[in-house]
């Protein structure tokens, strides 16, 4: 198999009517990892009974949102109506945090449309009690040698806190090294230039991030089906930065479920949500295979192999390269 197996799985409505009796959730159902502790909730994150349900009172330290942009790759509402329904999974999030904790949100904006919804979206959320920390962007670093199609390359990342949250700035480093060398200064009566005073060889991957390959489908990362799945590597960065071993994470948002997998890898419990029952099913999955196999992806299969080994006729053929694999990538050319 060369290319990602599954089409994007939120619009083949005659593939999920194959996939849905294998899905283990219905809406308004929770699964509970026996092993760990690590919650998949079937539930709309706007709802606030579902999610205090999920949470049962326990507090997380780390929440990393990445809801649908509101662009073009989405089903594309009016930006107010899309703040009125932010307003109350936001509101959801941070009634679930402790007192001392992140929040992550990431989103685009639609160059085509005054860069909706992130100009609302920042201004929405001056009335939540929370500090600005950060305004990161992320440059989705797709393989050299694709030539055919200009992208737009950019994802935003807000960071807020609450309280005064635990920063590990080890989380920071990047393995790019430093090479610049440039300013001086007289540490006990020597000239030192910078790279001799400092403490990594490395850069630290600062509120610009460039170092971070953009999923697609030769990597084994890969969910096929998906089309907003955020890499491993970023997630993993917000993770280690921003909580601690043991420590509780939310994500509302689930999808191919990158977030509970990081938490899995790094030591901390994750209780994530996810609307549509096929998205839950493949971030169970996901779980289950990093735990049978070690691998974080399925690369060139898919997860429903066992049930579905024959998706002929169902299946798109297109070049990968031109499928869009990101909000931001498919949205804003
Ligand atoms: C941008 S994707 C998240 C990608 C994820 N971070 C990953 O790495 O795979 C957004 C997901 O939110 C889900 N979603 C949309 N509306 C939702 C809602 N009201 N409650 C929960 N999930 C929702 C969509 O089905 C989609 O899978």
């Amino acid at each position: 198999m060369k290319n990602s197996p599954l089409p994007r799985l939120d619009k083949n409505h005659e593939l999920r009517e194959r996939l849905l009796p294998y899905c283990r959730l219905k809406p308004s159902e929770i699964w509970l990892d026996p092993r760990l502790g690590h919650k998949v909730a079937c539930i709309d994150a706007a709802d606030s009974h579902a999610v205090s349900q999920l949470t049962a009172g326990e507090r997380a330290s780390l929440a990393i949102q990445d809801p649908p942009y509101n662009v073009a790759a989405f089903s594309v509402r009016d930006p107010s109506e899309f703040i009125a329904w932010s307003r109350k999974w936001v509101a959801n999030t941070i009634s679930s945090l402790s007192n001392n904790s992140s929040l992550y949100v990431w989103l685009g904006a639609d160059q085509t449309n005054h860069f909706q919804p992130l100009a609302e979206f920042i201004l929405m959320m001056r009335s939540f009690p929370v500090r600005s920390r950060s305004l990161i962007t992320m440059r989705n670093q797709r393989g050299y040698g694709t030539q055919k199609n200009w992208m737009a390359v950019r994802q935003e990342l807000l960071y807020y806190t609450v309280g005064v949250p635990q920063f590990n700035v080890e989380a920071e480093y990047t393995d790019i090294p430093k090479i610049l060398r440039g300013y001086y200064k007289e540490v006990g009566g020597r000239r030192q230039e910078n790279l001799e005073r400092s403490n990594s060889d490395f850069i630290r991957a600062g509120n610009v991030w460039v170092d971070i390959q953009q999923v697609f489908y030769r990597m084994d990362e890969n969910v096929s089906g998906c089309y907003a799945q955020k890499p491993l590597k970023a997630i993993e960065r917000i993770v280690r930065a921003s909580s601690g071993v043991d420590d509780l994470v939310l994500d509302f948002f689930a999808h191919a479920g990158t977030t509970l997998l990081a938490c899995e890898r790094l030591r901390r419990r994750c209780f994530t949500t996810e609307v549509d029952p096929v998205f839950c099913e493949i971030t169970i999955r996901r779980l289950e295979h990093f735990r049978t196999t070690g691998r974080i992806g399925w690369q060139n299969h898919h997860p429903f192999e066992k049930e579905c080994p024959d998706l002929k006729g169902i299946t798109e053929e297109e070049d990968a390269d031109t499928i869009p694999q990101s909000p931001a990538q498919g949205a804003l050319l």
